[in-house]
This record gives structure tokens, sequence and C-alpha cells, in this order.
């Protein structure tokens, strides 16, 4: 049992990007945490960190055999990327769209999301802990 982490782009960056907006945790806390919580929910996880929307179409389509589920943050792709809602429609695995900001309270550009009609789950604004919140939820979407 296998939970898919996928971050988009700039997530790399979480640490040292506007840590008034996104917090002092890096991506290898967050990836930590998420595999805490995973393993503690019996689930392994793998973690894909891509700057590149055709990286983060590909894992998806990998997840369909090897995962049981998606925890993802598309970071800006969210609010452009038919292709991306396309792969997790295509794929067909429960799939929690995570955002560290309220991303409500923010331009009105990131109002509109393009991953939320697909995603079983919607977590927003809940900080890095919006991430073993998803992780929890999608364990219990899978029967854990
Ligand atoms: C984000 C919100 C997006 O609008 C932004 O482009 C990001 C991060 C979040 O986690 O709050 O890169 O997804």
């Amino acid at each position: 049992h296998t939970i898919l982490l996928l971050n988009g782009p700039n997530l790399n960056l979480l640490g040292t990007r506007e840590p008034e907006i996104y917090g002092h945790n890096t991506l290898a806390d967050v990836e930590q945490l998420c595999r805490e919580t995973a393993a503690s929910l019996g689930f392994e996880l793998r973690a894909v960190q891509s700057n590149h929307e055709g990286v983060l179409i590909d894992a998806i389509h990998e997840a369909r055999t090897t995962a049981a589920g998606i925890v993802m943050n598309p970071g800006a792709f969210t609010h452009t990327s038919v292709a991306l809602a396309d792969a997790i429609s295509g794929v067909q695995l429960p799939t929690i769209e995570v955002h560290i900001s309220n991303v409500h309270q923010r331009e009105a550009f990131r109002h509109h999301s393009f991953i939320s009609p697909v995603a079983s789950s919607i977590i927003v604004g809940a900080g890095v802990n919006g991430y073993k919140l998803a992780v929890q939820q999608l364990a219990h979407l899978l029967g854990r």
C-alpha cells in the first residue's frame, strides 16, 4: 500500500520561499511528516517534487499501477493546468488537494482550481499540517 505525495513547482523552495506565507518548514520536513503519518496508518510513501508539468503528469500515470491514492499540492499549476486535472481523472485514484496557504484570502487568480473538481477532498490554509491531514484523510478513504 503506497501513497504518492506530489509537490509541484517552487515547492522545492519551501522554508526559504516567502516564509510569511508558507512558513519555515522545508520540503524535506513535509516529506518526513507525510512519511511518518503514512507509516502510522500502514502505508508507504513515495514523494515526488517537480517544477515540470509533464513530470507530474507522468508520476500520476505511474501511480495508476503503483499507488493506492495521491496527496498533491500542484502549486501554481492548480490555477492553470487542465492537463493535470485530466491526468487525475484518467487514473481514477482518490486524490487529496492540499494548499499550505488559504488561497481564498489571496489574489483572485488563486481562487480558481482546475484540480478541485476532480479531487476527493481539499485541504486549504492549514499550513504544513494540511499535508498530515491530507494523508490521514486519504487513509480514511482507503479504509484505514
Ligand atoms: C500553493 C498556493 C498556490 O497558489 C501557489 O502558486 C503555490 C503554493 C499553496 O500551497 O498554498 O505554489 O499551492
